[in-house]
C-alpha cells in the first residue's frame, strides 16, 4: 500500500501494539522504516507528541523520533527508522545472536545509552511513563533508541508533576502509578522505572521487584510489592516493609492537568496483567481498583 512517499508492506507485519496497532515495514524516501498503523481516534496525543519530538527544536542522540506522521481518513500512520530487535530480545531470548557480545562493558553502554535518551526526553520537559524493555530498540548498527511515545505527556513549564492514571505496564511501574491517588507521575517516576531497567540490564533479566523468576510470571505481585517499597523475592518480613509514603515525598509545586485523550482509557492500558494466575480475584480486583480509583478522582477532581 501507498500513501504519499511511503510504501508499505502490509503482507509482512513486524508486531501488534496496543489500542489495535499494527507496525509493518516500509520503505520512505529510500530509507527503510517502520510504520505503526493506529486508529485515527485513539492516536491523537501521540500524533501531538510525535510532531513535538520530531521539530527542529528537538536535537536526540537517543530517541526513536518519527520521520513523518501520514494520515487517511481511518489512520494516523507513524514511520520511524526501522530498527532491528528490541532490549527485551536481547536479555530475554538466550539464543539471540547479540548475546555473544553481551559482555560486562557493552551491558553498561547500553545503560549510559538509554539514560542519556531518557536525559534528552526529560530536557524536553517530556515524561516517558511507558519505559520497558519492548519499548527500548536498537538499530542496525547496535545503537540503542527510547521509543514508543504513546503514553508520553509534556509537562508545562514550572510544572513538575501529571495527575494522571496509570498509562504503562504492571510489571513496569513506578510508586506513582500504583500507590494511589495522592501520587502524582513525574521525572522521579521515569527515572524509578528507568533504575530497575538497569538492574534488568546488568543481571540478565531480573526485576528488583519481582515475586517469580522470570518477573513476567506475576507482575501483580510484583506492582504491589513496587507499592510497598518492598523488594526481591526472599525478603517476606512484614516489618522490612516501607510504605510508598515514605519512599515518595510530595514536592510543594504540584499541579494538576486534565488529560482528555481516548488513549487514557483505562482499556486502554498496555498490561500483562492477563497473566496473573497465581493471583486471587481479590488481589486482582484491588490492583484493578487502585486504577480506576486514579480515574474516578480525576474526574472528581475536575468536575
Ligand atoms: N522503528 C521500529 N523498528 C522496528 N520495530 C519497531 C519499531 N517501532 C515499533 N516496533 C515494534 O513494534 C512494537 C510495538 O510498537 P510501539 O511503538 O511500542 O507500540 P505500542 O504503543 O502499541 O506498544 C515494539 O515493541 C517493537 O517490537
Ligand atoms: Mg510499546
Amino acid at each position: 500500500m501507498k500513501i504519499d512517499d511511503l510504501v508499505i508492506n502490509t503482507e509482512m507485519k513486524i508486531a501488534n501494539g496496543c489500542n489495535a496497532a499494527e507496525i509493518f515495514p516500509g520503505v520512505f524516501n529510500n530509507c527503510k522504516v517502520a510504520v505503526k498503523r493506529v486508529a485515527k481516534h485513539v492516536s491523537k496525543t501521540e500524533m501531538e507528541m510525535a510532531n513535538f519530538l520530531s521539530s527542529k527544536n528537538v536535537q536526540a542522540e537517543h530517541l526513536l523520533q518519527h520521520m513523518s506522521v501520514l494520515e487517511d481518513p481511518y489512520f494516523a500512520y507513524f514511520v520511524s527508522p526501522l530498527c532491528e530487535y528490541s532490549l527485551m530480545e536481547l536479555i530475554e531470548n538466550k539464543d539471540f545472536p547479540e548475546r555473544k557480545s553481551l559482555i560486562e562493558n557493552r551491558r553498561l553502554e547500553i545503560c549510559q545509552e538509554f539514560l542519556q535518551g531518557l536525559q534528552e526526553l526529560h530536557s524536553h520537559g517530556i515524561l516517558h511513563r511507558d519505559l520497558k524493555p519492548e519499548n527500548i530498540l536498537f538499530d542496525i548498527n547496535n545503537k540503542l533508541y527510547i521509543a514508543d511515545f504513546g503514553a508520553s505527556r509534556k509537562l508545562d513549564l514550572a510544572q513538575t508533576t501529571l495527575l494522571s492514571q496509570m498509562a504503562g505496564s504492571f510489571s513496569w511501574s513506578s510508586y506513582e502509578d500504583v500507590g494511589g491517588m495522592q501520587y502524582k507521575y513525574k521525572k522521579e517516576s521515569d527515572i524509578q522505572v528507568a533504575g530497575c531497567l538497569v538492574y534488568y540490564i546488568l543481571t540478565d533479566g531480573q526485576h528488583p521487584y519481582q515475586t517469580t523468576t522470570p518477573y513476567s510470571k506475576d507482575p501483580i505481585g510484583l506492582s504491589q510489592n513496587v507499592r510497598m517499597g518492598f523488594t526481591g523475592t526472599t525478603n517476606n518480613n512484614t516489618n522490612d516493609r516501607t510504605h510508598t509514603a515514605d519512599c515518595c515525598p510530595q514536592t510543594s509545586d504540584e499541579m494538576d492537568i486534565l488529560e482528555n485523550t481516548d488513549s487514557d482509557k483505562p482499556e486502554s492500558v498496555c498490561s500483562d496483567v492477563m497473566d496473573s494466575s497465581s493471583h486471587t480475584e481479590e488481589e486482582l480486583y484491588e490492583s484493578e481498583m487502585v486504577i480506576r480509583g486514579k480515574l474516578h478522582d480525576r474526574v472528581m477532581n475536575n468536575a
